[in-house]
């Protein structure tokens, strides 16, 4: 998967997607990550991206030709399968989402600053918003680390057997289950015995219980969806 991203802040994007999983999946090549500085298509030799917004009021618009020339540029090269804008007033990202991007090929991501993008550009690009919670950052950068991060985890082949996505929180709308790890007493406090029971089949079904206990106690809503 190509994933390029449009930002006038790209040092923010630098060390989240560079380490862990996401350096894994670079380096088995299942992913690049561009980064396109947006002052490359300024509009004067100032590197003048923004401007003030029409009917007053506090607060910046990033216009609509650097972003325009941005992505007629990036879009010779490459067909994109989503223009992404990373938004608070875009839908919440869940893990089905997220799911569903990691099959495509090449996506673009915006990253807004000040008061937000031009709405032509995203009446007439953008395929998709998308926020990654009820608050505000000061700009896109880091909800599209936070993007990045949830699809490029689960692009197939990323993960292997042992740290398999299947079993991860909400992708079957349950939180997952707790775990435990050596030694099987910590200062009197035991795991329970089922997990030394070596009984997979139990092991399974204890597992099952406990994540829809824990999914019932904090999030009742999933198990609605
Ligand atoms: N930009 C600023 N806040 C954001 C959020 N919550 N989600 C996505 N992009 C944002």
């Amino acid at each position: 998967m190509h994933i390029h991203i449009i930002s006038i802040v790209p040092e923010l994007l630098d060390s989240p997607l560079n380490h862990s999983i996401m350096k894994r999946a670079k380096e088995k090549g299942l992913l690049t990550v561009t980064v396109h500085h947006l002052r490359k298509w300024a509009v004067n030799e100032y590197g003048q991206v923004d401007d003030y917004q029409y009917g007053g009021g506090a607060g910046m618009v990033m216009m609509c030709e650097p972003l325009e020339k941005a992505i007629l540029e990036l879009q010779q090269e490459k067909k994109f399968d989503e223009i992404i804008y990373l938004t608070p007033d875009g839908v919440t990202l869940k893990q089905q989402t997220a799911n569903r991007l990691s099959l495509k090929e090449n996506l673009l991501l915006i990253c807004g600053h000040y008061k937000g993008i031009d709405e032509r550009i995203r009446q007439h690009y953008v395929t998709m918003e998308i926020s990654i919670g009820d608050y505000v950052l000061s700009g896109g950068e880091l909800a599209a680390a936070v993007l990045v991060d949830a699809i490029g985890r689960i692009i197939p082949g990323v993960l292997n057997d042992e740290t398999s996505a299947l079993t991860d929180s909400f992708q079957d709308h349950l939180l997952a289950p707790p775990v435990y790890t050596r030694p099987a007493d910590y200062n009197g406090w035991k795991i329970p015995d089922i997990l030394l029971s070596g009984d997979l089949k139990k092991i399974e079904e204890w597992r099952h219980e406990q994540a829809v206990q824990r999914t019932k106690e904090r999030r009742p809503d999933l198990l609605d969806e």
